[in-house]
């Protein structure tokens, strides 16, 4: 019982007694001299265990404040705990130089470590490990630092400095501090030595898609996805893994970027080579943004503008309106000229009409008048410009399809009832973007997919949706409808925000940053562009895109073109109709009532003369005085005719 207590008593004051020799804090001072006369840096966050003790490590604070005038920071692992969304990032900048006291890499210091410089892995670090550990320890600490991705490290064991590269896989080695005009490594080299990235590769179009060379039958990728992070690793020297390339997908099969973040946060994944627009901050971060693109609806196009209306396209309603006053005025202008059309309204009227539609003018005028000379000359330069601009704005029209009204509100997206195909787990991001009055009729709207249900469904153009997709995507698939008489999609403006696309990769990846700059260079050169349409070319010849059918691009006018001028033809027929009815009911009125007395003598008189041809009788009663002579005269020749084959 009594060795017990002695002994537990012991382990307790054992650390007390090993204080001296665990960490030379003269020798850590020696080498941040040596560091400072290489560069300076301004802030030392330090993080303690309970192995050091006080009174150095306060002649050490004292010496850094007034010899190398940086300020310091001090964690001790007692503190509460960091606040993830406010590191030290936000406080100090990269021109920090940290030291850790340690006793071995499974410490709860090693986390305080972590959090704190998230996202200042560039700065400097200094570690100085406890002297009675073994190479064995040391050795872990290495690993331990290159899990977190620190890579400007000097380690100090028993009065060594050590330092680590892990290109292409971890290797420390002992420097001299004599010796070394650098002695922190850089923080990422410009070559990596082969340094080997394993990554998947799946179907995301047009980001990343994979196909098969029809001639060797290699494995190739495509996609701007694919080729800026293969470009930026090839000038890296880095090998790049395809993890799945003996993989069979299929046409239609979508990545799975839930899967892949999850991969990313659980370490297994550095890096993916398929953009995406977030990752959980728990599980990475995202690169440098290589597009900020917006995020539109893909809407189906709808409302298409009968052929037959194209004839009223080029002009607008009020252009009309003001040709129609125009036709008016100018009949008034000439039937005041009066340029030898006598005193005719209608001729007036007809050669307005014909001066405007740029037509020869039914009348032939000798010898005009200046004044008549001068309104002529401008109404011929009026009707050419009249014609010419009609006729161009037509033939332009019929080139294309012309559509109405689209939806690009959220109102009319309601109104219509238009649908909205979205990823099971975008669906949340997506109503995150409209406006809050409107959210609950859009949720409606909303139906959820897979990825690749998604995907095809926009490939094989199913317009009872609408897709939220990117800018960049929308440039691709808008190119299968390149060469189409009609539209089937167009790019609404009901858009659901400008999200960043960038690589998901681990956090504080050592690939941040030349990334970055890479990305920047490439962004400059217009790269993305040339990859857009020459990927499309592949994905056509993959078969994983389509150009849309236009073989009726060519069509002729038919019947049914002409609708409106049927109508036309119609009214005109409609109205000489009544108008010869008004007509003949005029005339007829006016025969029964003014010859009355006339017609009643010459009846009798036929009567009188005729009394042998009552047929006569009828064909004279409705008709004029002279007419009913003739006709009189006809019959008289008939019944004579008629005679004479009864004689024969
Ligand atoms: C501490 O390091 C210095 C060199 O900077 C060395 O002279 C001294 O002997 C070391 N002390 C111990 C206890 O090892
Ligand atoms: C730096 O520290 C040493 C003691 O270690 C002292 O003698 C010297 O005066 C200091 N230099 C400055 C510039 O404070
Ligand atoms: C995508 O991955 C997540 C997480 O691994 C999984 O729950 C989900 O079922 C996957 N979706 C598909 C379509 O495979
Ligand atoms: C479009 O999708 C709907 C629902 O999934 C389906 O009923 C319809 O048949 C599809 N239309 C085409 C043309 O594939």
């Amino acid at each position: 019982m009594q060795l017990a207590t002695t002994t537990l008593l012991l382990l307790a004051t054992w650390p007390q007694q090993q204080q001296l020799e665990s960490h030379n804090l003269s020798f850590v001072r020696d080498v941040l001299h040596n560091a400072a006369g290489q560069q300076r840096w301004t802030n030392t966050p330090i993080f303690l265990n309970s192995y050091v003790q006080r009174e150095q490590m306060d002649q050490l604070l004292h010496w850094l404040h007034n010899n190398l005038s940086v300020a310091s920071y001090q964690f001790d692992g007692t503190q509460e705990q960091p606040d993830t969304y406010n590191p030290l990032r936000n406080h100090i900048k990269n021109d920090a130089l940290s030291l850790l006291f340690c006793h071995s890499a499974v410490e709860h210091i090693w986390w305080h470590l972590d959090e704190r410089l998230s996202r200042l892995r560039q700065s400097k670090l200094i570690i100085s490990l406890d002297a009675l550990q073994n190479q064995l320890a040391l050795r872990n600490i290495f690993a331990k630092l290159w899990s977190l991705q620190f890579m400007r490290v000097l380690v100090l064991h028993r009065q060594r400095i050590y330092t680590y590269t892990p290109y292409p896989s971890v290797r420390y080695y002992e420097i001299k501090l004599e010796h070394s005009s650098q002695l922190f490594p850089h923080h990422m080299p410009h070559n990596l030595h082969g340094y080997v990235i394993s990554t998947p590769a799946q179907n995301d179009l047009p980001r990343v898609f994979r196909l098969r060379d029809e001639r060797t039958g290699v494995l190739l990728i495509r996609g701007y996805g694919y080729r800026v992070l293969a470009e930026f690793l090839h000038r890296h020297n880095v090998r790049l893994i395809i993890s799945n390339a003996g993989e069979i997908l299929n046409l239609e099969s979508n990545v799975n970027m839930t899967r892949i973040n999850k991969l990313i946060g659980e370490n297994k994944l550095e890096i993916t080579m398929h953009p995406y627009v977030s990752i959980d901050r728990d599980l990475g971060i995202l690169s440098y943004p290589l597009h900020i693109a917006q995020n539109c609806l893909i809407m189906p196009v709808r409302n298409e503008i009968p052929r037959f209306m194209y004839l009223l396209r080029p002009f607008h309603w009020s252009s009309w309106i003001l040709l129609l006053f125009a036709v008016i005025y100018i009949s008034l202008a000439l039937y005041w000229l009066r340029p030898g059309l006598g005193h005719s309204p209608g001729l007036s009227f007809l050669v307005a009409l014909c001066q405007l539609l740029f037509l020869s003018a039914p009348n032939h005028t000798y010898a005009p008048s200046l004044r008549y000379f001068l309104v002529a000359l401008q109404l011929s330069v009026l009707g050419f410009f009249v014609t010419n601009w009609y006729s161009n704005q037509l033939s332009s029209s019929l080139t294309a399809t012309l559509v109405g009204e689209q939806v690009n509100t959220f109102e009319q997206l309601i109104a219509q009832q238009q649908r909205i195909l979205s990823k099971h787990h975008e669906v949340r991001m997506l109503l995150e973007q409209v406006p809050p009055h409107l959210k609950q009729q859009v949720e409606r709207l909303v139906i959820g997919s897979e990825a690749g249900e998604q995907v095809s469904a926009l490939l094989h153009f199913n317009v009872s949706y609408a897709y939220p997709f990117t800018v960049e995507r929308w440039q691709f698939f808008a190119l299968q409808q390149q060469y189409a008489d009609k539209p089937i999609f167009r790019y609404s403006s009901v858009c659901l925000g400008a999200p960043v696309i960038g690589y998901p990769m681990r956090k504080d990846s050592h690939l941040e940053s030349p990334l970055k700059h890479f990305i920047m260079r490439i962004q400059s050169i217009g790269l993305f562009q040339h990859w857009i349409v020459s990927d499309f070319n592949d994905a056509l010849n993959a078969g994983y895109v389509h150009h849309i059918d236009n073989t009726r691009s060519f069509k002729a006018l038919d019947l049914d073109a002409m609708r409106l001028g049927w109508f036309i033809l119609l009214g005109g027929w409609l109205l000489t109709a009544v108008v010869f009815l008004g007509e003949h009911h005029y005339n007829h009125h006016h025969q029964h009532h003014l010859p009355v007395t006339s017609s009643l003598i010459q009846l009798q008189a036929i009567d009188r003369n005729t009394q042998n041809q009552p047929l006569k009788r009828g064909a004279t009663i409705s008709t004029q005085s002279t007419v009913g002579r003739e006709a009189e005269q006809q019959s008289s020749r008939a019944t004579s005719a008629a005679v004479d084959i009864k004689m024969q």
